[in-house]
C-alpha cells in the first residue's frame, strides 16, 4: 500500500471515531434525525476533506485533537451537502457511498432535517473551546467555513449547477460553478487546518492556492468518473451528468481535454507547496490521489 493510502486510512479511522462521538444514538423521536445523520455521515466516503485539514495542520505541528475537530466540521458540511444533493428535488440519486441515500432509507423530510442538523453541528464543533483555546482563532476558522459553505461557496455553486441544466456555459462559467460547488469546501479544509495550526498569512495563501487547483481537479475527475466508472465502484449512480445536461469540462473539452486539464491542475497545485518542504508530502500525495482515484 502506498504511503498516502496508509496515511488517509489512518486519519479516516480517527475521523470516524470522532464523528461517532459527536453523534451518539438517542431514544425517542429525536433518535430518527440522529439515525439519519449517522446514516449520511458514518462508515463511508473517502474522508478527503478531513485528511486535507489534518495534513495541513500537521505541517505546523498542531495537536491532532484540534485538527480532527476541523476535519469533522468540514466533513459534516460535506455530508449535509451530499444528503441534500441526492434529494429528488436536486439530483434525485438513490445511491450514495454504496448504499441507499438518506431520503431513500428514511424520507425526504428526515433527509432535509438531517442535513440541516449536520450543518449546524459543524459550527457547534468549531465554536467549542476544544477546537482552539483562542476565541479569535475559532472565530476565524468558523468565518472561513461559513463563507465556503454558503451562497458564496457550496450553496451558490449548487444553485448555478441546477441553473446550468438549462444554460450554455463557457470555460469561465464552468470554472466558477466548480470552484464554488466543490472547490470552496476543499479550499476551506486546507486553510482551516492551517489556521488552527497557526499558519501565517503568507502560508495560508499558499495553502489556499494549492487547494484551489486541487478542488477544480477534484470536480473534473468527479465528472470524468460519472461518465467512465460503474456504479458499483463509484458507490453512486453514473451517467447522471449527461442525462441532466450538467455543465462540465467534458462537455466543453471532451474526455481527453478534461483529463489533461485535471492533470495539469494537480501539477500546479503541488508547485504551491514547495515552501513547506517534506512536511507537505501528505498534501502532495493527496493531489496525486485526486487524479488517480477510481471512486
Ligand atoms: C462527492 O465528493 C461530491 C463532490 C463534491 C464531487 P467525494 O467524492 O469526496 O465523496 P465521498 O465523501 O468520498 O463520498
Ligand atoms: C455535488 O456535485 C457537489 C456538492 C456540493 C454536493 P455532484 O452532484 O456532481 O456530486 P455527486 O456526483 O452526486 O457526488
Ligand atoms: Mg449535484
Ligand atoms: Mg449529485
Ligand atoms: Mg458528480
Amino acid at each position: 500500500m502506498s504511503a498516502f493510502k496508509k496515511n488517509i486510512q489512518e486519519t479516516a479511522v480517527l475521523v470516524e471515531t470522532a464523528l461517532e462521538d459527536f453523534l451518539p444514538t438517542q431514544e425517542g423521536p429525536l433518535g430518527r434525525v440522529v439515525d439519519a445523520m449517522r446514516w449520511g455521515s458514518l462508515d463511508g466516503g473517502k474522508r478527503l476533506r478531513p485528511f486535507l485539514a489534518i495534513a495541513a495542520a500537521d505541517i505546523f505541528d498542531c495537536p491532532r485533537e484540534r485538527s480532527i475537530r476541523v476535519g469533522c466540521a468540514v466533513e459534516m458540511i460535506h455530508c449535509y451537502s451530499l444528503i441534500h444533493d441526492d434529494l429528488p428535488a436536486m439530483d434525485n440519486s438513490d445511491l450514495r457511498r454504496g448504499r441507499p441515500s438518506v431520503h431513500k432509507k428514511f424520507d425526504d423530510a428526515t433527509a432535509i432535517l438531517a442535513g440541516d442538523a449536520l450543518l449546524t453541528q459543524a459550527f457547534e464543533i468549531l465554536a467549542d473551546d476544544a477546537t482552539h483555546p483562542d476565541g479569535a482563532v475559532r472565530c476565524a476558522v468558523a468565518l472561513e467555513l461559513a463563507r465556503a459553505s454558503g451562497k458564496a461557496g457550496m450553496v451558490g455553486g449548487q444553485m448555478i449547477d441546477i441553473y446550468a441544466e438549462q444554460k450554455d456555459f463557457d470555460l469561465a462559467g464552468v470554472t466558477q460553478l466548480q470552484r464554488l460547488k466543490t472547490g470552496a469546501l476543499i479550499r476551506f479544509s486546507t486553510i482551516g487546518g492551517g489556521l488552527v495550526g497557526g499558519a501565517s498569512k503568507e502560508e495560508t495563501a499558499l495553502l489556499a492556492a494549492y487547494a484551489e487547483d486541487l478542488g477544480l481537479a477534484f470536480q473534473i475527475v468527479d465528472d470524468i468518473l460519472d461518465e467512465t466508472a460503474d456504479a458499483e465502484t463509484l458507490g453512486k449512480p453514473v451517467g447522471q451528468d449527461t442525462e441532466m445536461d450538467k455543465a462540465t469540462f467534458i462537455k466543453l473539452f471532451g474526455m481527453d481535454g478534461a483529463r489533461s486539464k485535471a492533470e495539469q491542475l494537480v501539477i500546479t497545485a503541488k508547485a504551491h507547496l514547495d515552501r513547506f518542504g517534506d512536511a507537505a508530502e501528505p498534501l502532495r500525495g493527496a493531489a496525486d490521489f485526486v487524479f488517480e482515484r477510481k471512486n
